[in-house]
């Protein structure tokens, strides 16, 4: 979603301020802009589309880019008005002497657009960025000071928001606000930086403060003062950021998709690194801050995710249902917040968000906050805003995930769910488990390899992947813990390639869907040895009768039945229960395949963004 830099000190903004949004480009955006500042003057520069227009632009004003050192940038993924350029960021007021770049929504944007039309402010694009830049300057009228004008705007505007303000009265300042949109202040030397997400700064500084809700911060080059929402001078915490340069880069891969999927064993050994100790052992968990008292009192469990954290949810519930014999919820948050939820004090709620800053999903837990509930948040940002919602942080620690579409933060997650589900059956002394505990043990320390073996043997996969290049739809079936592997795969194909996908129950097909099969529709199975290994062949017989071409994803199959298949794809052998670790595998590189065989803009599909900021 749309991201935010900015820069002040001695080097040159313009330069400084394309790579860091060239670092912001993976969370999904439609059109882009810079404010660069000389001299008391403010130069905007725009462009839609991708970054390389505004970058064709800024070629042609190099006497500016070469002199100014103060700048602030936008990439934006439209919400109130087309992607346009006139509605990209920055935007100024009418005598251009205010500029500001915005990320979130700005929820009474009309009524404060009336107020600001009555006194005479003109508006160029549909934004609701350019009321608040109007408002602002506004307020700048009756004050002539940049802080308390940004102090005065923000009690007036409902929503959500992160700012970063320039004014050309006062060139050796950046003024920056925020409200449910994260914010961060690189502290360099002589410089300073401010960015919406971390890795736009990485490269210049490992340095940086987080700036909280209804704060506002003053950043020249030389200090940055931070002011509570009383005006009161505060010092926030200097934090050190958690990425390396090197992991924002595609390391040789072709796309960053390819090199996160790759990645996927080495991400699976360090969430089991220090909790999964061996078979015998219990699992380690010190973040789960709930005594084990504590824990044999929960009556039930809510998940509560989106998108592919939801689907990892699902899988969870399986999980956790089977060994820990608590109940579980699984639940989108957008559907969570807007009907009266029940939970208290008994009630452990997980949030999963890959993000840590999905809109919907911190509403969700903000909500239950309310309720007594303990939250336990599973994120690959332990320094989201959801991560400091947590009452038990669990960080998974997949490393930062550029692609879009989520893959190595997915299996992350799965791999957590199954360390919690053995986590709160040991801590409940349930015994009749600890034999499939133990084997579930023993086969998440072999995952790892079998995740690499696979790895090293794509050519059917992409075979596969080009043979069913030119379909327009695709069904996914599968049953029991590999049902959310089905909508997952499905999911993943759909945003990436555009091919119309969707994921089913298996012994939901003849309840409906059905309908649809002929020899158009490819229909890709999930079967595993297993409880439902037979149900789902017997699906794939119903398929098959109507013409629908068959792909098994499978670990086993007797001879006798592999004509039934118009094409297979064998993964190593494997349970049922952490078969969807190994499965999911072959549905991204699927996906990643055919999408790139269609020439699709892989790691930054059309309309989508890496963290949803907004409900
Ligand atoms: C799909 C994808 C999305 C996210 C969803 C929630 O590849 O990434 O479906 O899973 O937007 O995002 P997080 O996990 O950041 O809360």
């Amino acid at each position: 979603m749309c991201g935010i830099i900015g820069y002040i000190g001695d080097k040159k903004a313009s330069d400084i301020l394309i790579s860091g949004l060239s670092h912001l480009e993976y969370r999904g955006y439609d059109s882009a802009g810079i404010a660069l500042c000389y001299n008391g003057t403010t130069n905007v520069y725009k462009a839609q589309g991708k970054l390389i227009n505004l970058s064709e632009v800024l070629k042609t004003k190099q006497e500016i880019c070469d002199v100014a050192t103060k700048g602030i940038g936008h990439i934006r993924w439209a919400t109130h008005g087309l992607p346009t350029t006139t509605n990209a960021h920055p935007h100024t007021c009418n005598c251009k002497n205010f500029t500001l770049v915005h990320n979130g929504i700005i929820e009474n944007y009309q009524e404060l657009k009336e107020e600001l039309v009555n006194c005479g402010c003109i508006f160029q694009s549909q934004t609701d960025t350019e009321v608040a830049a109007h408002l602002i300057a506004h307020e700048y009228g009756k004050t002539k000071d940049l802080l308390s004008a940004m102090q005065s705007a923000v009690k007036k505007i409902k929503g959500a928001f992160a700012f970063c303000a320039i004014h050309n009265n006062e060139p050796d300042k950046i003024v920056v606000a925020k409200r449910n949109a994260p914010l961060i202040i690189g502290v360099g030397e002589g410089e300073n930086f401010i960015a919406s997400d971390i890795p736009a700064i990485i490269e210049y500084t490992k340095k940086a403060i987080y700036l909280s809700d209804y704060q506002v911060g003053v950043i020249k080059k030389d200090s940055i003062k931070i002011y509570d929402e009383n005006n009161t001078l505060i010092t926030n915490k200097i934090e050190h950021l958690p990425f390396e340069a090197m992991a924002i880069s595609k390391m040789g891969y072709k796309h960053f998709m390819l090199k996160e999927i790759h990645e996927q064993g080495d991400v699976v050994r360090n969430v089991l690194s220090g909790k999964l100790i061996s078979p015998e052992h219990q699992i380690q968990l010190n973040e789960f801050k709930l005594t084990s008292e504590k824990i044999k009192n929960i009556s039930r469990i809510q998940i509560i995710a989106c998108g592919t954290s939801l689907h990892a949810g699902m899988a969870g519930k399986y999980i956790i249902e089977k060994f820990a014999n608590i109940p579980v919820d699984v639940e989108a948050s957008s559907e969570y917040i807007y009907r009266d939820t029940i939970a208290d004090k008994n009630t452990l709620v997980i949030g999963i968000s890959q993000s840590g800053e999905t809109a919907d999903t911190i509403t969700a837990i903000k909500q239950v906050k309310a309720q007594n509930s303990h939250i336990a948040i599973i994120t690959n940002r332990a320094d989201s805003t959801m991560a400091r919602l947590a009452d038990s942080l669990l960080p998974v620690n997949a490393g930062i995930e550029v692609s879009v579409a989520a893959t190595k933060s997915y299996m992350a997650q799965l791999i957590s769910l199954y360390l919690l589900a053995m986590y709160l059956s040991e801590q409940k002394n349930i015994t009749k488990y600890e034999t499939d505990i133990k084997n579930l043990k023993q086969e998440l320390i072999e995952l790892p390899n079998k995740i690499e073996t696979l790895l090293t043997n794509t050519a059917n996969i992409r075979e596969i992947a080009k043979k069913y290049s030119s379909y327009k739809d695709f069904i996914f079936i599968a049953r029991g813990i590999n049902f959310p592997s089905a909508l997952e795969g499905a999911l993943k194909l759909k945003e990436i390639s555009y091919i119309n996908a969707t994921g089913y129950g298996a012994g939901e097909l003849k309840h409906g869907p059905i309908a649809m099969l002929d020899e158009n529709m490819p229909v890709l199975a999930i079967l595993n040895t297993g409880i439902v290994y037979d149900k789902v062949l017997s699906n794939c017989e119903e398929a098959k009768a109507r013409q629908a071409k068959l792909i098994g994803v499978t670990d086993y199959l007797a001879d006798k039945d592999k004509d039934l298949f118009n094409d297979l794809i064998l993964i190593p052998s494997i349970s049922d229960l952490i078969s969807p670790a190994l499965n999911i595998v072959v549905l991204q590189l699927l996906a990643y395949y055919i999408a790139e065989y269609l020439g699709k803009d892989v790691d930054q599909p059309r309309n989508l963004a890496k963290s949803v900021t907004v409900e």
